[in-house]
């Protein structure tokens, strides 16, 4: 795993989006794997910059989203539809039927897990997935427990991240208990993967992530299986990691091979 400190939450957001440039310069028909929840904000609000300031076309991209909540229809202000429409695509050139969120209201649940894997495949797979992670460790909504080779399909969500995102529904009885996301196997699939986190009240599980073992106790450890895992914190959220000398130290050597390149 590739561990990048940065000093604050806009300089992670800063690095999130030039990654998800690049790879959209280097593939206009890129398929991208998004994330919702505060932590992504900046990086797209730097993606629209990117897209804005260097006329970064975003026409043939396809984007595939980690989760919805189940029995939120996408008009739903919370739904994680309405959230990426909102602070994303609607500034983009992207056609809307290019991106793909879980539909929550489905009535037939079980199928549209199916078709969600169906249509990333049919995509050509996940280039780069762009991934939060909970206070449990969660990636997705994959809580604590998930199979590590777990593919798109209903979750019941922990109380602790219920509570922590009753912050985007007017009470804590309107958060759902249930969302359709993505597997741990589906994202192990994706091309490259890049977590992102900020803040102390991330730090004890960024390094149960990367330093602790692997297990679905702590769903985000499974990137330790992934041959092309960047995970990006600030210094609040890298502040209990054991090996931070030796992540900056393989950083500055990364620059200086680069340079000397
Ligand atoms: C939700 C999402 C996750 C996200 C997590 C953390 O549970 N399903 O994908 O990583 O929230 O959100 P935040 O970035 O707001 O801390």
């Amino acid at each position: 795993m590739r561990i990048v400190i940065l000093p604050d939450a806009a300089d992670v957001a800063c690095f999130a989006a030039q990654e998800l440039a690049g790879i959209v310069r280097g593939k206009p028909d890129a398929v991208l794997g998004l994330a919702t929840g505060s932590t992504p904000l900046g990086t797209y609000r730097h993606l629209i910059e990117v897209h804005q300031a260097e006329k970064l076309s975003f026409r043939r991209v396809q984007t595939f989203n980690l989760d919805e909540y189940l029995g939120l229809s996408s008009n739903h202000p919370a739904s994680y539809r309405h959230f990426m429409n909102e602070h994303l695509f609607r500034f983009l050139d992207i056609p809307l039927e290019q991106t793909f969120v879980p539909r929550g209201d489905t009535s037939d649940v079980e199928g549209e897990c199916q078709a969600y894997e169906r249509r990333i495949v049919e995509a050509g797979g996940i280039d780069c997935q762009l991934l939060g992670i909970g206070s449990d460790g969660h990636i997705g909504f994959n809580e604590p427990g998930s199979s590590l080779a777990s593919r798109t399909r209903v979750k019941t969500l922990a109380e602790r991240t219920r509570l922590d995102n009753a912050r985007f529904f007017a009470s804590l009885d309107e958060v759902p208990t249930a969302a359709i996301t993505m597997g741990i196997g589906t994202i192990l699939e994706a091309r490259q993967v890049l977590l992102l986190a900020t803040g102390q009240g991330k730090a004890e599980a960024i390094r149960e992530a990367v330093e602790g073992p692997l297990s679905s106790s702590l769903p985000a450890s499974a990137l330790q299986l992934h041959p092309s895992a960047t995970i990006v914190v600030d210094e609040g959220a890298a502040c209990r990691l054991q090996r931070a000398d030796y992540y900056r130290l393989a950083e500055q050597q990364r620059r200086r091979l680069r340079k000397e390149a």
